[in-house]
């Protein structure tokens, strides 16, 4: 049975994988901040030498963009030496290593998907602090997983949830009109990595739901799908509710998994009503 050691399990990705591993098929270690500090490199060894893992999954991470601004070093010590004390221990018990990041290592100024070739050139704490994890990841460990994506929801509390809540509450949504990206359901970025580590085909992915929107029409979608009449003021990112400060236009192509013919991840539409349907 492959031992699969899941970190960050209680966050919005970490609890999709947790749901879709099976017990039957796998060995599960779930450790999150309080059984496990990923920033602390003898805390990470010894449970990796303990338990040797076939598969550590990197879902743990300080992903609040506003807090990343307001401390950098937490930011780092959690995004990049996380991930590093994480590839070391991959690389020394010769475990895979799935490694979740994110568009914002991109700088969206152009009006152009990146791929997976593109420079990364961050903009924000988070960003960096995400750059630097990659840049540790394929320093240490050789059997690895890069996996990107953007805009997640799954089960905490996120935009999708916040949306539904402030439009039932009669108050009118401020949304912004200036940031572009792919919505993508914590369901189907789990299924993907689930795919992924089984195979031996290492390396850095895009993996989004498919198409691109506004955040303004996410959240129309949003109500739309919930038959919720809620008032949308359209706004930029400055006046906007429930948005952090993001490069305006950060969409991920999925070049590599296009060009392997590989995977095709649903649209981004189609994966919301999916999410809905599960969570009312
Ligand atoms: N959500 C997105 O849109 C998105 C998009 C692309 C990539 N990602 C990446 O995907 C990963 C998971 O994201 P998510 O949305 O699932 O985030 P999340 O819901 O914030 O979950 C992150 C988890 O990591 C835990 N954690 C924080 N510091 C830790 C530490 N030092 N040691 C161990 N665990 C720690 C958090 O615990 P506490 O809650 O107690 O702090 C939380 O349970 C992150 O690396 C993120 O950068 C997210």
């Amino acid at each position: 049975m492959l031992k699969v050691w899941l970190n960050g399990y209680s966050g919005q990705i970490g609890q999709a994988i947790n749901k879709l591993l099976d017990p039957l098929q796998y060995e599960i270690f779930c450790t999150d901040k309080d059984e496990l500090d990923i920033t602390n490199v003898d805390s990470v060894m010894s449970f990796g030498e303990i338990n040797r893992p076939d598969i550590i999954i990197n879902c743990a991470g300080m992903t609040n963009v506003d807090e990343c601004e307001e401390n950098k070093e937490e930011a780092f010590r959690v995004n990049a030496i996380g991930a590093r004390n994480l590839s070391i221990i991959a690389g020394k018990i010769s475990a895979k290593l799935v490694h979740i990041s994110t568009d914002d290592i991109f700088n969206g100024t152009k009006e152009k998907p990146f791929d997976e070739f593109d420079e990364p050139n961050p903009s924000t704490v988070y960003g960096k602090s995400k750059l630097a994890g990659e840049r540790y990841v394929k320093e240490f460990t050789r059997k690895h997983f890069i996996i990107r994506s953007s805009w997640v929801y799954g089960y905490k509390e996120n935009f999708v949830t916040k949306v539904i809540r402030t439009a039932k509450n009669g108050e009118v949504l401020k949304i912004a009109n200036d940031q572009y990206g792919s919505p993508t359901s914590a369901h189907e970025l789990a299924q993907f990595i689930l795919y992924i580590m089984n195979t031996n085909e290492y390396g850095t992915y895009h993996m989004t739901c498919l198409g691109v929107c506004s955040r303004e029409e996410f959240a129309k979608e949003i109500l739309k799908q919930c038959n919720i009449d809620g008032i949308i003021q359209s706004v930029s990112t400055k006046q906007a509710d429930f948005t952090s400060k993001h490069p305006s236009y950060t969409v991920l192509d999925d070049l590599i998994l296009r060009i392997l013919n590989d995977y095709q991840a649903p649209t981004w539409q189609e994966a919301l009503k999916d999410y809905l349907k599960e969570v009312k």
